[in-house]
This record gives structure tokens, C-alpha cells and sequence, in this order.
């Protein structure tokens, strides 16, 4: 989100969060994320026993790629198939490829249909107005009992002022989610993890919403 040469109107940020908008960002060879896996994830999932897992909003397969060579059975989804065939060829590269299949999926119709991870989990995907809520309602029903979903997103800050009011709507706290939070779940974590990063050379410091919760029945 962010680094945009001119300010957008909302009818142009509000086609940024859909497929057409990701297909086109993914349709050329400049890779965009770093490849390096999300720091939410390797700093939680490194306590859990691997077993299967469901990255959503997988975007080019960092964090695939990272769970594979922990050990995961690992199913990378999105919207994007351009996404997903850079994270196939990226996970074949890294050599990780037989631990990982891949899933053309609009997280906000997601349906589990009997498919279900000992670890489901989502890293900035954010869909517009709120939608994460119902996005992990939605994700919570692919976690098998015992397993754990970890939900992690952009938490709203003065550093993204410069956005538009419709992505200011799609970022989240942790607490934000809790009602799209079946029962049967325990919350772990609940936090705005600070964290800094790099945009555009410069560094910036941002928190990252944080939910892991595990499905108790
Ligand atoms: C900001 S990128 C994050 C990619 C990766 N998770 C990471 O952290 O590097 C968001 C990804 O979510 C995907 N995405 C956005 N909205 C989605 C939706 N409604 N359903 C499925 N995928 C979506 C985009 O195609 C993109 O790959």
C-alpha cells in the first residue's frame, strides 16, 4: 500500500483491491514483494508442530516457500493467477515445489468445502470497508481442530495518511476481527506489533495487526 506518483480518487484505490488491479501487477517479470517470509509468521509459527497449511493472499509464495522448508504441507491461495504462477516457479526454484499446491480463490467467498490446514493464514491481504472481518469468518472454518489461524494486516497509523480515505477503511486492528472469530476459538495474540520497514528508501515505522487464535473443538 502506498508510493503511488499521484494522488488516487476513490473510485481508483477501490479498483486497486480487485483481481484485475493484482493481475496486472503480477503480469510482468519485476518481482515485487522481497521473498523473505513475514515476520508475524516466522516469529509464531516456529512454536507449532508443521503439518498442512493455507496461505491466503499468497501473493509471489514468500511465505510458501518458508513454511515448505520448515517442514509444511503448504497450499498457496489467491485471487491473482498471474500471482500464483510466479509463486509456483518460485517455489520450484527454491525447490520446495512437491511440498506445495496452489488455489485461484476471492478470499471474501472463500469456502473450505471439507478442506481443512492445521494452520491457516493470511498476511496483508486487505479487502475493502472491513471486509477482513468476514474474511476470517470465512478462513476459520478451514482450520481443523487444534490447528491455528494467524490473520496479520496493516494497522491504520499517521504513516499512511497520505493514503486515500478507502484504504485508510481496509486496514484493521487485531481486536477489529474478533468478532469474525467463530466460537470454539481461543485468541492468543491480540496486538499491533511495531515493526520497521523500508518504503521508497525511506524507513518507516508501522504495526502490524496480529491475530492467532486456535480452534479449541
Ligand atoms: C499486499 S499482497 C501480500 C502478499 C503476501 N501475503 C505477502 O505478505 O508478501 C496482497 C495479496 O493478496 C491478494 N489478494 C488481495 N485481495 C484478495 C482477495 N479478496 N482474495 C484473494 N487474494 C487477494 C493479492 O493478489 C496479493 O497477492
Amino acid at each position: 500500500m502506498g508510493g503511488h506518483g499521484h494522488q488516487l480518487s476513490e473510485e481508483e484505490a477501490a479498483a486497486m483491491f480487485e483481481a484485475p488491479s493484482w493481475e496486472e501487477r503480477y503480469s510482468g517479470d519485476e518481482k515485487i514483494w522481497s521473498g523473505s517470509p513475514n515476520a508475524q509468521l516466522v516469529a509464531e509459527v516456529h512454536r507449532l508442530t508443521p503439518g498442512t497449511a493455507l496461505d491466503v493472499g499468497c501473493g509471489e509464495g514468500g511465505d510458501v516457500i518458508w513454511l515448505a522448508r520448515q517442514g509444511w504441507w503448504v497450499t498457496g491461495a489467491d485471487f491473482s493467477a498471474n500471482g500464483l504462477a510466479r509463486a509456483a516457479r518460485h517455489a520450484e526454484e527454491a525447490g520446495v515445489a512437491d511440498r506445495t499446491d496452489w488455489w485461484q480463490v476471492d478470499a471474501r467467498a472463500f469456502a473450505a468445502d471439507g478442506r481443512s490446514y492445521d494452520l491457516v493464514t493470511t498476511h496483508f491481504l486487505h479487502p475493502p470497508d472491513g471486509g477482513m472481518v468476514e474474511v476470517t469468518r470465512r478462513l476459520a472454518t478451514a482450520v481443523a481442530p487444534g490447528g491455528h489461524l494467524l490473520v496479520v494486516g496493516h494497522a491504520p497509523s499517521e504513516t499512511f495518511t497520505q493514503l486515500t480515505a478507502t484504504h485508510r477503511r481496509a486496514m484493521f486492528l487485531a481486536e477489529d476481527l474478533l468478532p469474525g472469530l467463530p466460537d470454539g476459538f481461543d485468541a492468543l495474540v491480540i496486538e499491533q506489533r511495531p515493526r520497521t520497514t523500508t518504503r521508497d528508501g525511506v524507513t518507516v515505522h508501522i504495526h502490524d495487526s496480529t491475530l492467532l487464535a486456535r480452534r479449541t473443538t
